[in-house]
C-alpha cells in the first residue's frame, strides 16, 4: 500500500506511517490493526469526533438531488444560510456558498477589495489562510505570490500591537485586516484581549474591513461556538469550513454583513461549482442540529477536559508555555531539539498529535471523555521521559 502511495499519490512531503481504515469518535484504526487516540482531529475537521452518528445517518439516508445548479433555488441552501447567520456573531446577514476554506477566504478578500476599492490586506505575520494565490499572499507565503498588496502585523500580539496596526492602516489604503481570532496555524497563539477588543474600532476608523477566519478555530474548538465570541468581536466578514460538515462532507462559507453584501452585489461574480452541494448541505444541517441539541454539553465538556489537560500538562512539562483555549491546545517547549521525534514516539505508542515548530499541538474532539484524556496524557508523559 505505501509502495503504491509513494508511486502514484501527489504529495509534497513523506507519507506518515498510518494507513487509516476506520475512524470512530476519538479513535482511528490502521491497516496493521493499531488503534490510535486521535488528538489531531484532521486539522479540526473532526471537532465532533469521527463519524458522528447523527450526521452520518442523515447523509446516508439523503435522497434529495445529487446536484443543483447554483443559479437555481434550493430550500436547504436558504435554511443553512439563515441558520448560519443566526448563529454567527454581530451583524453578519448573508452566507455565500463555497466548498473549501481557501475559497471562503478568497471570496472574503475579493468582497473586501471590491467594497472598499482598495487593494491592500493586512494579516498576521506567519499566518496561514489557505492555498490559492490570494490566500497564500496573505499567509506565510512560500510562493512568489504578490497579487495582493500585503502588509503584516508581527507578533507579539499584545495590547501594543494595536498601535503597530494603526501605522499599517493609517494611509487608508487597506481593504481588510484578516486573522484567525485564535491562531491555530501558529501552534495556538492566543492574542491579547486588549488587541482583540480594540481592533474592529481601529480598523473601521480607517475604513478597513475586519475578516475573522474561523475555518480552523470555529465550531466549538476554543470553548465558544466561534472564537471571536471570546472578545465580543463583530466582524464584517467571517469564514467557515472544516468541521461545518461534521467531518463527513466538505463545505465552507463566507458570511458578510448586509452592508458589505449590498455594496458588492453586481460587482463580484464568484461561483463555486461544488459550493454547497446538496449532500454537503445535508451534513452541515445535521451538524447544526447536533449543535442545537448538544452544543451546551459539548462546550461544557470542552471546558472540563481543557482544565484536565492543562493541569496534567503543567505536571508533565516543567517549563512549558501552555497556550490553551478550550480544546485548542498548544504546548510551547522553546527547546533546540526538533519535536518530530515526540510526534513519532507518541504515534508509535498510540497517540496522534502534531509537532509544530517548537510546540506540540493537540486537538482532542469536543466529545472526548476523561479516561481518554488520561490515556493520551500518559502516553505524552512517556514520550517526554
Ligand atoms: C485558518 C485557515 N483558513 C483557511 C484554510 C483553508 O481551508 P481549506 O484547506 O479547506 O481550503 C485553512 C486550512 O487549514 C486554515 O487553517
Amino acid at each position: 500500500m505505501f509502495h503504491r502511495d509513494r508511486s502514484f499519490v501527489g504529495r509534497f512531503a513523506g507519507v506518515r506511517d498510518v494507513e487509516v481504515v476506520s475512524a470512530d469518535g476519538c479513535r482511528v484504526v490502521d491497516a496493521r490493526g493499531r488503534t490510535f487516540v486521535d488528538f489531531q482531529g484532521g486539522w479540526c475537521v473532526g471537532n465532533l469526533g469521527w463519524n458522528p452518528p447523527e450526521v452520518l445517518a442523515r447523509v446516508r439516508s439523503f435522497d434529495g438531488p445529487a446536484y443543483v445548479d447554483p443559479d437555481f433555488a434550493y430550500a436547504p441552501w436558504a435554511e443553512l444560510a439563515e441558520r448560519l447567520v443566526a448563529l454567527a456573531p454581530g451583524k453578519l446577514a448573508r452566507a455565500y456558498r463555497v466548498a473549501t476554506g481557501t475559497e471562503a477566504v478568497e471570496l472574503a478578500l475579493q468582497l473586501a477589495m471590491v467594497h472598499t476599492s482598495r487593494r491592500k490586506i493586512v494579516s498576521i505575520e506567519g499566518a496561514y489562510h489557505g492555498n490559492s494565490f490570494a490566500a497564500r499572499s496573505v499567509g506565510n507565503d512560500t510562493l512568489p505570490a504578490h497579487l495582493v498588496g500585503m502588509k503584516h502585523l508581527a507578533p507579539p500580539l499584545d495590547g501594543r500591537a494595536l498601535a503597530r496596526l494603526e501605522t499599517l492602516l493609517k494611509h487608508r489604503d487597506v481593504a481588510a485586516f484578516i486573522m484567525e481570532p485564535t491562531i491555530m496555524n501558529l501552534a495556538v497563539l492566543i492574542p491579547d484581549p486588549e488587541l482583540m477588543m480594540g481592533l474592529v474600532e481601529m480598523c473601521h476608523q480607517y475604513g478597513t474591513l475586519v475578516i475573522m477566519d474561523e475555518v480552523y478555530c470555529g465550531f466549538g474548538r476554543t470553548g465558544r461556538l466561534f472564537a471571536c465570541q471570546h472578545y465580543g468581536i463583530e466582524p464584517d466578514l467571517l469564514t467557515l469550513g472544516k468541521s461545518l460538515g461534521g467531518g463527513v462532507a466538505p463545505i465552507a462559507a463566507t458570511l458578510a454583513t448586509e452592508r458589505v453584501a449590498r455594496a458588492v452585489k453586481g460587482h463580484v461574480d464568484f461561483c463555486s461549482t461544488f459550493g454547497w452541494q446538496p449532500i454537503s448541505v445535508e451534513a452541515a444541517l445535521a451538524t447544526l442540529d447536533l449543535w442545537d441539541a448538544r452544543g451546551a454539553d459539548l462546550l461544557l465538556n470542552a471546558g472540563e477536559r481543557s482544565h484536565q489537560i492543562r493541569v496534567r500538562a503543567a505536571e508533565i512539562f516543567d517549563d512549558a508555555e501552555l497556550r490553551i483555549q478550550g480544546l485548542a491546545i498548544g504546548i510551547g517547549l522553546h527547546g533546540e531539539e526538533p519535536l518530530e521525534p515526540v510526534e513519532t514516539w507518541c504515534r508509535d505508542h498510540g497517540l496522534l498529535l502534531y509537532a509544530d515548530g517548537d510546540s506540540l499541538v493537540l486537538f482532542p474532539p469536543l466529545t472526548v471523555d476523561e479516561a481518554t484524556c488520561i490515556e493520551a496524557m500518559d502516553i505524552l508523559a512517556g514520550a517526554v521521559e
